[in-house]
């Protein structure tokens, strides 16, 4: 059994997060996301794992994440030239999928740890060519949909359907056998020019081979938008967050909860209420860092009050009196009041920010 994951792709509904780096690497509670899925390989016994990268992102990606050793896993990344689809990028990975079953997971995807063994086990013992995982989702038209008959067999899967026949999206995680491939040969791009897995796998039902669904009860996060990340960040917190504080806090400051301190950072008369990550050489001064916050390595924080946010690493936030909420503050990005009133906004803004002022 190999694993194949995405990490290629445009990331357009992240950006400008996505501008200058992947989205497969942007952090939950700390740990870049696709790490998530690598884990859970592993966690299932899969070590021999293909990482799908892009020309852009390609380089970070592989840097950061090297050749699986630190995971327990022999990592083979497979460069996908251009982002023209999910089955695109399983035919270019047939030199390394052999004849092998595999499972494909989506690398900006985060299902409920140790979801997947039982689907594996489920896989392993039917022998099927395709299975998939379904999950009722409140807007079915942004995900693919499968149509499904009362004995739960799947009759139908359409891509982003603008009138949905059911309520199932297709979850980011599949399980094929070789004859995916057979299938990803005969099909034809989709009017967005994508050679598209929901295609591939109606020809399989259309050819009667064995497709089997299965609905997945625990918690899928696409975290290629900004909500579903805040929301895998708060469900990782709330979930699998321990307390353990290596940095200096100094006796002015509270820590309330479940908080996690990096080595050399410094907290400075604050209060913490976790569950909260604060990686290692933050600086973090008269703050107020509320519930489901993540801060990465390198962030400074003054005069701040956070609450369900995500900081990347070298943000710097100075002097903001009032709360922030449910942000995602990007790498080395600056956030500052100027040191008087002003009387005018100044800004320098990258494209496709999204800023709210009240
Ligand atoms: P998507 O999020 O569906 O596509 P995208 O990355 O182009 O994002 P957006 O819609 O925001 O522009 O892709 C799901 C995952 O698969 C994601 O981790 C990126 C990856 N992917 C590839 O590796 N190759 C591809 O050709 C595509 C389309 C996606």
């Amino acid at each position: 059994m190999k694993a194949l994951i995405l990490s290629g792709g445009k990331g357009t509904r992240l950006r400008p997060l996505t501008y200058s780096g992947a989205k497969q690497l942007v952090p939950v509670a700390n740990k870049p996301v696709l790490w998530y899925g690598i884990e859970e390989m592993v966690a299932t016994g899969i070590t021999d794992i293909g990482i799908i990268i892009s020309p852009e992102t390609g380089a970070e990606v592989q840097a950061k994440t090297g050749n699986g050793e630190y995971f327990g896993a022999k990592i083979t990344y497979i460069l996908q030239d251009k982002a023209v689809g999910l089955a695109h990028a399983v035919l270019i990975a047939r030199p390394f999928l052999g004849d092998s079953p595999f499972v494909m997971y989506l690398g900006d995807n985060l299902i409920q740890l140790g979801d997947l063994s039982y689907f594996l086990q489920q896989f392993s013992q039917q022998e099927p060519d395709a299975l998939i995982l379904l999950r009722p989702v409140a807007n079915p038209s942004a995900f693919g949909v499968a149509e499904v008959d009362d004995r739960g067999r799947v009759l139908q899967l359409i891509e982003k359907p603008k009138i949905p026949a059911s309520n199932l999206a297709l979850v980011g995680v599949y399980f094929f056998s070789h004859v995916i491939f057979d299938a990803i040969t005969n099909i034809h791009p989709s009017a967005r020019g994508e050679l598209e897995i929901t295609d591939a796998i109606q020809y399989l039902i259309n050819k009667q081979k064995h497709v089997v669904a299965h609905k997945l009860q625990g918690w899928w996060l696409d975290t290629g938008k900004k909500d579903d990340l805040l929301e895998a960040n708060r469900l990782i917190l709330d979930t699998y967050m321990t307390a353990s504080i290596f940095g200096e806090v100094d006796t002015q400051s509270q820590i309330i909860g479940r908080v996690k301190i990096g080595a050399k950072s410094q907290v400075i008369n604050c209060t913490i209420r976790g569950p909260v990550i604060i990686g290692s050489n933050c600086y973090l001064e008269n703050c107020f860092i509320g519930p489901y916050s993540s801060i990465a390595n390198n962030a400074t924080l003054v005069d701040t009050d956070l609450e369900h946010s995500v900081i990347l690493e070298g943000a710097k936030i100075v002097g903001i009196h009032q709360r922030i909420i449910d942000s995602v503050i990007g790498q080395r990005a600056q956030l500052t009041i100027a040191p008087r009133r002003p009387k005018a906004l100044r800004f320098l803004i990258g494209d496709d920010c999204q800023i709210e002022l009240t």
